[in-house]
């Protein structure tokens, strides 16, 4: 039984904006194991007293303001203690060991950058704090590319054993991200038409109106393809193109997703120029902390293939940005036209059906069909959507941070949304070689006008 969840990275700003509101959120609905103690963990020097209030403050500037109130946070204030820890130093996490008094079972949440996370496991090993009853809770990035990702997930290993790791990819979090498991596996209308036989193509896109957020000099090592394709954008694509798991156990879909990876056609220098856009907004290497020159892509658009029975010769078209147009996630699925076109001979031209499946900013799933236009005048067709509003739907429910559901599975010890170790690696491969293949063929990042749908290209 987890008795103690420690915080590493407890003053950054992913615990402030996100994980200290989920834990309040998780305390007040009752979802928090009872006596469980929150350890936040950071470099700062501070006293708990300054760190309980700087807690509060976030969580009032968080997306979950409206759960504060004094009393909520007094009691949540009692299961948090803070202690100051340096793991770079020669038994740097004695203080920890300390504030833990030989707890077993306890949960690290590694909010911290990349680089600490092989130290940190290290030296929790070192210090005796990781048992086997642990968990440990790992943020993206995992490296930069296959090799560093293999590397740092040999140095977890080296602390604690696959079931008792937690990869976070955030998206897997959301709602509407889980739903497209429900939609596509507690229906049975869609399953006879989920493949190459009916659908021409498909389209993944996650637009963001956000630029770099003061955090430049982290993004440039990345870029787009790193930050968000790596992760999110082919999680979403697993989901989508996955074969039907055995169960709806962490191992039977995470062996379907790794497959999706598996299969993805590589794509090196002879095909970036043809399946890959790359841009970078305007203003870019202006941005606060910025230098004058960056071949770091903003904008990345990929044509992906899956050599597999179900999807050969269907592209998946990727895409995702910052400073675009719109915030605006989504999939949309787009069916083969009708074979033969009956209305022809009328003047009437058919539209292709899609299902659009909208994650954010709302959540929606849009079919469009061709309806006759109701009437006596001549046969006239248009185009109209299936549209189901998920907000109307379920309008009891509350817009939750995704790291709500990440945090209550880490505790309930279900690792089905967290990505395993073999598909942080598969998906690297792919990455790896697209971003070999745009340094062979010399493909540099084209600019585009910020709040525009990026590059022409
Ligand atoms: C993060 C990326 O993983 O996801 C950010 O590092 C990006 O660059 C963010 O802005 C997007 O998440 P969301 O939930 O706002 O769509």
């Amino acid at each position: 039984m987890t008795s103690s969840v420690v915080l590493f990275g407890a003053t950054g700003d992913l615990a402030r904006r996100m994980l200290w509101p989920s834990l309040y959120a998780l305390d007040r609905e009752g979802l928090l194991p009872q006596d469980v103690r929150l350890v936040g963990a950071a470099l700062p020097k501070i006293d708990n007293q300054s760190f309980v209030t700087s807690v509060g403050e976030a969580i009032r500037q968080s997306a979950n303001a409206a759960l504060f109130d004094e009393s909520g946070f007094a009691a949540f204030a009692k299961r948090i203690q803070y202690v100051s820890v340096d793991a770079s130093a020669k038994s740097g996490l004695d203080p920890l060991r300390t504030a833990l008094g030989g707890a077993i079972g306890t949960i690290f949440y590694l909010a911290t950058g990349p680089k600490l996370v092989a130290p940190l496991c290290a030296a929790l090993k070192e210090a005796g704090l990781a048992d086997a009853a642990s968990r440990v809770v790992i943020e993206k990035p995992i490296g930069s590319d296959a090799a560093s990702a293999a590397r740092i997930n040999e140095a977890i290993a080296g602390t604690f054993a696959e079931d008792q790791v937690f990869r976070i990819d955030h998206y897997l979090g959301k709602e509407a991200v889980q739903n497209l498991v429900a939609l596509r596996f507690a229906n049975a209308i869609y399953e006879p038409l989920w493949n190459k036989n009916a659908i021409e193509q498909v389209e993944i896109t996650v637009a963001e109106t956000v630029g770099v957020d003061g955090r430049w000099a982290f993004y440039n090592e990345a870029g787009a393809l790193r930050d968000m394709v790596q992760s999110h954008l082919l999680q979403l694509l697993c989901l989508v193109a996955m074969e039907p798991p055995a169960s709806f156990t962490p191992s039977a879909v995470r062996n379907e997703k790794v497959k999706v990876l598996w299969s993805l056609r590589p794509i090196g220098a002879k095909e970036v120029a043809t399946h890959t856009a790359r841009g970078q907004y305007e203003g870019y290497l202006k941005e606060e902390g910025a230098s004058a020159t960056s071949e770091t892509e903003t904008f990345v658009a990929i044509r992906a293939e899956i050599d597999n029975w179900r999807w050969a010769g269907v592209p998946f078209h990727l895409k995702t940005g910052k400073r675009l147009a719109e915030r605006s996630s989504e999939i949309v699925i787009r069916f083969k036209s009708a074979p033969f076109n009956i209305f022809a001979d009328i003047g009437a031209s058919l539209a292709q059906n899609t299902l659009l499946i909208k994650l954010q900013p709302e959540e929606r799933i849009t079919m469009t069909l061709m309806h006759k236009e109701p009437g006596l005048n001549e046969f006239a067709l248009d185009e109209v959507g299936l549209d189901l509003s998920v907000s109307d739907a379920f309008p009891k429910g509350r817009r939750r941070i995704a790291y709500e559901r990440m945090l209550l599975d880490v505790f309930r010890n279900n690792s089905a949304l967290f990505v395993r170790r073999d598909e942080v690696e598969a998906a690297w491969k792919w990455i790896d070689g697209i971003i070999a293949g745009w340094k062979t063929a010399g493909i540099k990042p084209k600019p585009y006008k910020a709040g525009t749908w990026g590059p022409r290209a």
